[in-house]
């Protein structure tokens, strides 16, 4: 098959998971890896399977890709899986982290599951991790979400070691399932 793996990282997060996407579908097929803002929206249709990732801004996806999304055409014939990493603490764990997590990065998710029907895309579903958060991101959630100097610390321990070795384990199973069950369609 034909595949493109297109992200937007301002901090080299998601580029990580973009790479290892690519890693892997390179074993056993064509693979391109390329910034979105590299890529042509029009030049999609060529692809038989699009990765599009994503970091986390505001809660959701960041701008170029959400121009990207929209600028999909309708009932597009390729088949689109997504990849995003973000710097609140993953919904797992506790009830406080998925509420954290639903607040700070819950759109993310749901933007694709909007464009999958907004688009009539076949949408195979989406991979997520936590992303180390960048200076000025690290004060805003010190401020603004841990002011308590304790949950800060067991925070900011565990966020600055992301993506992980588990993370990057889980983007190469995710990618391996996505193009198994992608190419069982063709
Ligand atoms: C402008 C800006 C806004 C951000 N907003 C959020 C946010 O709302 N929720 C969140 O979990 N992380 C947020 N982050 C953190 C990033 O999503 C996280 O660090 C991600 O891993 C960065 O990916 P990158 O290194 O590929 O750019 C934000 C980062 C920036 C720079």
């Amino acid at each position: 098959m034909k595949i493109l793996v297109t992200y937007y990282s301002q901090t080299g997060n998601t580029e990580q998971i973009a790479k290892v996407i690519h890693k892997i579908a390179l074993k056993n097929h064509e693979s391109e890896l390329k910034k979105v803002s590299k890529v042509d929206v029009k030049d999609v249709i060529k692809y038989d399977v699009v990765f599009l990732g994503s970091a986390c801004h505001d809660s959701d996806l960041a701008k170029p890709v959400l121009r990207f999304l929209k600028g999909i055409p309708k009932s597009p014939n390729f088949k689109l899986a997504g990849f995003f990493t973000h710097s609140t603490n993953p919904p797992e764990g506790s009830e406080r982290n998925k509420k954290l997590y639903e607040k700070w990065a819950g759109k993310c998710h749901k933007t694709f599951e909007k464009f999958k029907l907004k688009k009539d895309i076949d949408f195979n579903g989406y991979f997520r991790c936590q992303g180390a958060p960048s200076p000025p991101i690290e004060k805003f959630i010190h401020e603004t979400i841990f002011p308590d100097d304790d949950e800060w610390k067991e925070y900011i321990d565990e966020a600055k070691k992301h993506p992980n070795k588990t993370d990057i384990e889980n983007a190469k199973n995710f990618a391996t399932d996505i193009l198994k069950k992608c190419q069982s369609l063709e």
